[in-house]
């Protein structure tokens, strides 16, 4: 120890190693095991069925019905269940069944597509965790207006993406042990679908839950960097690479130097490359913030809500997710992710409000706010991105403003680009994917804002439109002619209530939107 410890005073980190060794063991969980087959399972005590028409019923909830002897029907009117998208019925021992799920699927929008599926599979996960904790469920895989080809296999996944529980910290551990029948006609392809490819993205969504949800105590730059290393352990065709403070002082990044110099625990910039295509392909560039946690620094943001800022690296944890799924699947595609990690602390080494950061690009920035952090390390992983590795399109996701987070809460992130035709197919891959995007502007005069008296630009404007304006300080990073993304995910990365794919806290927002992206530029 070089100091005594306290908010102002910076002391050497000793105990490092121990609280990495500690997150290193899994978060543990309930087990679920998937299995489609073609026919019924003897051992199931849990059905699941569903349904597009309350009234006359069909397929499996009809035969179900029968065997009730009208059972089924007289409880589905009592309970004024009308089948609808994402309704559920409960019932217990009834038609020779412990514990009988009925699911709506009646959509009037028409077609079921894959978010839809998925959803449904995550209603499933939601409905029946509340019940036993230990059980073998069938789900009969009929009734479903689609034309995805392997329906079970996206219910499967919505499934896996909704039971997620973050209990390394709990006393009591949630041990049920349950496995999930999909019934259905085209097992094997369904069995392919979902082992070799859609599971590897839910893998990637709870990698990000996990480093979005640890406690900033122990998700610190360089433990970020050992749990994402021993999750990318095995995995084919990848190279990693860590900058430390020395290697990113001497590459000139400023910013990111800056951000994380008032904290013991340093900066890193980690890049996780995957080859899925020729060498000289030029890469997809994903970057995502990773600040470990955002006491806004010196500018030091207010109580109320500060410990949320744990999550501050959910775009780092998504982009580690998304090349994870990316890898594992074994796609097509060379990428590379981008993780700017730092921790913004107050303490009397940290940077202050008025001061000008040198960049790795060369643009100088005066600080107007010590919590406006995200920009700043974006600003030199971008340029990083760019020169190493020449992509053919770079996006960055970021918990960047809470301007974005008002405007839009937890149904879309932002998306702001240079040009509104990318804005426009980047809506096309949030639905496809199920996590959604809307757009937000980049205009001129949000250039004019970040204009510095002393310096080439300022962390912040004078105030409106935030998300706008801090956009505008990574587009000042970024080359005008390469296609270029912003996510500004602030509003989405943490859900107070839980949605039907996953559970209230960290979402792991942007793994299934880049994972959706991936796959459209592999074609
Ligand atoms: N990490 C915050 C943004 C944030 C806010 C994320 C709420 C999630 C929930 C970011 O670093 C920040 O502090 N942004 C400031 C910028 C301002 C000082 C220009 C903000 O949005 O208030
Ligand atoms: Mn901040
Ligand atoms: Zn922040």
């Amino acid at each position: 120890m070089k100091k005594v410890s306290g908010l102002f005073n910076k002391v050497v980190k000793t105990t490092g190693i121990v609280s990495i060794a500690s997150i290193m063991s899994a978060n543990a969980m309930a087990n679920a095991t998937f299995d489609f087959t073609q026919s019924l399972n003897e051992n199931a005590n849990t059905k699941v069925v569903f349904a597009d028409n309350a009234q006359e019923l069909d397929g499996a909830l009809a035969k179900l019905n029968q065997e009730s002897n009208g059972q089924i029907l007289s409880l589905i009117k009592l309970n004024d269940f009308d089948a609808s998208f994402g309704s559920t019925l409960h019932l217990q021992m009834v038609a020779g069944t412990e514990s009988l799920l009925i699911v709506g699927t009646n959509d009037e929008d028409g077609e079921l597509d894959a978010p839809d599926l998925q959803n449904l599979g995550g209603k499933i996960a939601g409905a029946l965790k509340s019940s036993s904790k230990t059980f073998n469920a069938d789900i009969h895989i009929d009734n479903l207006a689609t034309t995805i080809n392997t329906p079970s296999a996206h219910i499967a996944y919505g499934y896996q993406l909704r039971h997620y529980s973050f209990d390394r910290y709990k006393t009591k551990k949630s041990s049920g042990e349950s496995t999930i029948n999909l019934v259905t006609q085209n097992a094997s392809a369904a069995s392919s679908k979902f082992n070799t490819d859609l599971l590897f993205v839910a893998q990637g969504v709870h990698l990000a839950r996990d480093l979005a949800t640890e406690p900033g105590k122990n998700m610190y730059p360089e433990a970020f960097v050992k749990h994402v290393k021993a999750k990318f352990k095995g995995v084919k065709n990848i190279d990693i690479d860590v900058l430390d403070m020395r290697d990113i002082e001497k590459l000139g990044m400023g910013a990111l130097a800056g951000v994380g110099k008032g904290s013991i625990n340093d900066p890193r910039l980690l890049v996780i490359s995957y080859r899925g295509a020729a060498k000289n392909e030029a890469p997809l560039a994903l970057v995502g913030k990773g600040i470990t946690f955002d006491t806004g620094g010196i500018s030091l943001k207010s109580n109320s809500g500060m410990w949320a800022m744990k999550s501050d690296l959910s775009g780092a944890a998504a982009v580690a997710g998304a090349v994870y799924a990316a890898a594992k699947r074994e796609e097509s595609i060379n990428v590379v992710g981008f993780m700017p990690l730092a921790e913004n602390m107050p303490s009397q080494d940290a940077i202050r409000p008025g001061d000008v950061l040198e960049t790795m690009k060369g643009v100088s920035i005066e600080i107007m706010s010590t919590d406006a952090e995200g920009r700043l390390i974006l600003a030199d992983a971008v340029h990083y991105a760019q020169q190493e590795y020449k992509p053919k399109m770079l996006l960055n996701i970021a918990t960047l403003t809470g301007s974005a987070a008002r405007a839009l809460s937890d149904e879309y992130a932002a998306v702001i680009t240079r040009d509104f035709e990318l804005s426009t197919q980047m809506m096309e891959v949030g639905k496809k994917s199920g996590e959604h995007v809307w757009p937000l502007p980049l205009h001129p005069n949000h250039f004019e804002q970040i204009k510095s008296p002393i310096a080439d630009i300022k962390n912040s404007g004078a105030g409106n439109p935030g998300a706008s304006i801090g956009a505008a300080v990574v587009a000042t990073f970024v080359d005008e002619d390469l296609p270029w993304v912003h996510l500004d995910i602030a509003g989405v990365d943490w859900l107070d209530a839980g949605n039907d794919v996953a559970p209230k806290g960290s979402q792991g927002w942007g793994v299934r939107f880049m994972d959706q992206l991936v796959r459209d530029q592999a074609k």
